[in-house]
């Protein structure tokens, strides 16, 4: 199969130019301008931004929490992901029963994601406890899974201890992987939501109230210096949510420590207020760490321009407002944690970052599709548009309204986040290894087409230090 996108303004993490781009069976083989092919399907792309397909390197489809089950599974929710431009997920896979060994839960996932993902796609292992046999198997999920990043929770039901997260830090050092983190100090996390239920502080806002961003700054430090004492063991932290914690990370980063940040947008666009909405509605948004005051939504996105911010992913976790979410209608903290926002990602990236001229298109690209190809060793197949690469392309229009609301979008989840926020510029085609599988906001892809990726180990070290 062969095909040409013509007359596209190419955008990379570095470059912007008009140009051809030649593609035959799946991979990019030519890029230039005025090429002359003979092509079986020809798109023009005049006037259209043509990107490198958005690369999530974090979501929870099937997450089960105990209390409910995240509504998306592999098909609904990458057929999200594709239509909002997005051609390449890396889902956290939740924890197993109590005890299980790793192989366990990277089965479990390959069983939930094989003949329903309908584009490429990974896991990170998950850390429940910590022993030898743990550490031991970590060297076969990296090395022959293809699997070399590991995420630990320093809250919720399976969190590590300190000796623990320190052990991880050391092996994932010693083997080339990743250790992510979601930090929290689960003890004063938990001294606040006790103190308010007893005081009957039952309603959405306790919910921000009672994780206060301090509890994820002292542990975003205790990570990074635990990171350090590992013998300067690779750290990425997600879902930062606050100028504090970047501030740490600063800190690190100038100390000459391999710390990455991920920031969603979330942080980027939502604010604490939300938790007051009426109607309960408040619920929407529980999710874990909270939304923050407004003002840290500049330093965020200042990180981001001056490279402290290295990923935008999306956390998306997405549990029915009329259901799931009701459980907390009466107290916040029966309420399962997470938001949706696979396929909001790409388009309020876009239009309310390169749009509103808080980031460069460039930085655009580079933060939602390569550096977290790089870091998560999936590039140059995803994340990029260069000779070789795989032909994830998405086109975006620049001049295309729209406003965001459920009915346009696929998950499979009762709301969005952003509901009624105007956005200019919206993907119209995305295409996965060669082939269209989302035209104008219709998913006309194949269920199972999506493919497991064994990934590489962190290739973007080398720009780090
Ligand atoms: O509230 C959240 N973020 N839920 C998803 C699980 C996690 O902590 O990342
Ligand atoms: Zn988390
Ligand atoms: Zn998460």
């Amino acid at each position: 199969m062969t095909t040409i996108i013509k007359n596209g303004t190419i955008v990379t993490a570095s470059d912007t130019y008009l140009g051809d781009i030649y593609i035959e069976d799946g991979i990019i083989k030519e890029i230039g301008v005025q090429l002359k092919k003979d092509c079986e399907i020809v798109i023009d792309a005049k006037g259209k931004y043509v990107i490198p397909g958005g690369v999530d390197v974090h979501t929870h489809l099937n997450l089960d929490v105990g209390i409910a089950v995240a509504n998306d599974d592999f098909y609904t929710g990458t057929v999200a992901a594709a239509c909002g431009g997005t051609t390449c997920v890396v889902d956290h896979m939740g924890f197993g029963p109590k005890g299980c060994n790793l192989h366990h839960q990277v089965g479990v996932y390959h069983g939930y994601a094989e003949g329903k993902a309908v584009i490429d796609y990974s896991f990170h292992g998950v850390i429940q406890h910590v022993n030898d046999n743990v550490l031991d198997e970590m060297n076969e999920i990296v090395n022959e899974e293809g699997i070399p990043s590991f995420k630990i929770y320093l809250t919720y039901d399976y969190k590590v201890s300190d000796e623990g997260a320190l052990k991880v830090l050391l092996q994932l050092k010693k083997l080339g992987g990743m250790t992510t983190v979601h930090p929290e100090n689960h003890d004063a996390v938990n001294y606040f939501r006790n103190l308010f239920v007893k005081q009957g502080k039952t309603s959405p806002i306790y919910h921000a109230l009672s994780r206060p961003a301090e509890c994820e700054v002292e542990a975003i430090s205790r990570m990074i210096n635990l990171a350090a004492l590992a013998d300067n063991a690779p750290l990425y932290i997600v879902h930062l949510s606050n100028e504090l914690g970047l501030k740490y990370i600063k800190i690190a980063q100038d100390r000459g420590q391999e710390v990455y940040a991920e920031t969603c947008p979330q942080y980027l666009l939502l604010d604490e207020e939300k938790y007051n909405e009426p109607n309960n509605q408040g619920l929407k948004y529980i999710m874990s760490p909270p939304l923050r005051k407004k003002y840290n939504q500049d330093f965020l996105w200042k990180g981001i321009k001056d490279g402290n911010i290295q990923v935008i992913a999306t956390d998306h976790c997405p549990f029915a407002f009329n259901k799931d979410k009701q459980m907390g209608k009466d107290d916040f903290t029966k309420c399962p944690n997470g938001v949706p926002g696979i396929e909001e990602r790409i388009p309020l990236m876009f239009s309310e970052g390169v749009m509103k001229g808080r980031i460069s298109i460039n930085r655009f690209v580079d933060v939602c599709c390569t550096t977290p190809a790089k870091i998560f060793g999936v590039y140059p197949k995803k994340g990029a548009i260069q000779v070789g690469a795989d032909a994830d392309i998405v086109l975006i229009d620049p001049n295309k309204e729209v406003t965001l609301t459920k009915d346009i979008l696929h998950a499979n989840v009762d709301y969005t986040a952003y509901e009624g926020i105007k956005l200019k510029g919206y993907p119209v085609l995305t295409m996965s290894r060669g082939k269209v599988i989302v035209k104008d906001n219709v998913f006309i892809g194949e269920k199972g087409y999506g493919k497991f990726i064994k990934r590489q180990k962190n290739m973007y070290k080398n720009n780090f230090i």
